[in-house]
């Protein structure tokens, strides 16, 4: 039988990777719902109107959600459900100014999917991001590496862009990485970047690669800053599509997401932005990768630093 992907949330982020979803055309269907009566019905109907024009064959269908849970069965079933609904930043804010309002979105939607999708694996988006991931787990009691968080495809994305942008070469010929948290604590990894094979350190001075990793850490406030009415969505919808499209496919895809983390690195206990196998049942394993002594310090400071947020959000 076809794969059934939600999106929940038709805002900017759930609405182009809604559509992401739908051209890939490996998905039967897809369903985009958010609480705006009407919005996910229309964006639904318009995406399936682009059928005959893109050449794809998968259905939208789009429901309108109440927080009491009605319209909720549009998503029984479902093999994935990507989790975008929640406020995004303005300019001036940062992630975690969102964490009150954010928190009890994501437990909502989340204690809905446990009823109608129990099956599922969850993508979540919504910020602060590891936290909301936490918290998703927490309010739908699925193994933990059935929920995962998408925010280092995005900022390796970013940071793969500036890089071919510096150097002017072509962006495939690019291999960065970043892993950490989705926030201040963000650990590039200049050690893993490389251009045609060769180390990024021999073709960029320390400093022009260190300006470079501080543009991929603020890459999304500089995105907010230019909007001045929300986030950026075309690179966030890519990544989450790409991981809900390795879900679908099993395809073993490693991918820095943010899943959980039990030992490796010496870390555990926490959802942490680290390179994942993607499959079927969501995080099929950590991969852990060599780090500099200096990157390896970066990746237990974000830890903890998430760690403690993290133990937080139980309550909210
Ligand atoms: N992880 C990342 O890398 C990343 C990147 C960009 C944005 N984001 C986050 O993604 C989220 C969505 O961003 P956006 O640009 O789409 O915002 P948006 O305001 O365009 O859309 C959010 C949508 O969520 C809907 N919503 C609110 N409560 C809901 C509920 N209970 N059930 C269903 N839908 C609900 C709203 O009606 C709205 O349509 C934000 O929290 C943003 O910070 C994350």
């Amino acid at each position: 039988m076809g794969k059934k992907v939600t999106v929940v949330g038709a805002g900017f982020y759930g609405s182009t990777t809604a559509q992401r979803l739908a051209e890939y055309d490996v998905f039967e269907t897809v369903v985009l719902t958010d609480i705006i009566e009407g919005k996910p019905e229309g964006l639904a109907l318009d995406l399936n109107q682009s059928r005959s024009i893109e050449g794809f064959e998968t259905k939208v269908v789009g429901a309108t959600t109440g927080v009491d849970g009605s319209g909720y069965e549009a998503i029984a079933g479902s093999d994935i459900v990507v989790i975008t609904a929640g406020l995004p930043r303005k300019p001036g804010m940062s992630r975690m100014d969102l964490l009150g309002v954010n928190a009890k979105i994501v437990r909502g939607v989340a204690e809905q999917v446990a009823k109608h999708a129990p099956n599922a694996v969850v993508i979540v988006v919504s910020n602060p991001l590891d936290e909301m991931t936490a918290l998703a787990q927490i309010a739908t009691q699925f193994p933990k590496n059935r929920v995962i968080g998408q925010a280092g495809m995005l900022d390796t994305a970013r940071f793969t862009h500036f890089v071919a942008e510096e150097l002017n070469v072509p962006v495939g010929s690019v291999k960065t990485l970043t892993l950490g948290s989705h926030g201040d604590t963000m650990v590039p990894v200049p050690s893993r970047c490389t251009v045609d094979g060769k180390p990024l350190s021999d073709l960029l001075p320390a400093d022009k690669i260190e300006e470079l990793v501080t543009r991929t850490r603020n890459g999304g406030a500089e995105v907010v800053a230019l909007l001045k009415t929300g986030s950026a969505y075309y690179a966030p919808s890519a990544a989450a599509a790409r991981m809900a499209k390795a879900v679908a496919e099993d395809s073993g895809e490693v991918m820095p997401v943010c899943a959980w983390v039990d030992g490796e690195y010496g870390i555990s206990g926490v959802y942490l932005g680290v390179e994942a196998e993607i499959g079927a049942t969501g995080a099929r394993r950590v991969v852990i990768t060599d780090l500099t002594e200096s990157e390896l310090a970066g990746l237990n400071e974000a830890a903890e630093a998430v760690r403690a947020k993290q133990a937080d959000v139980a309550g909210l």
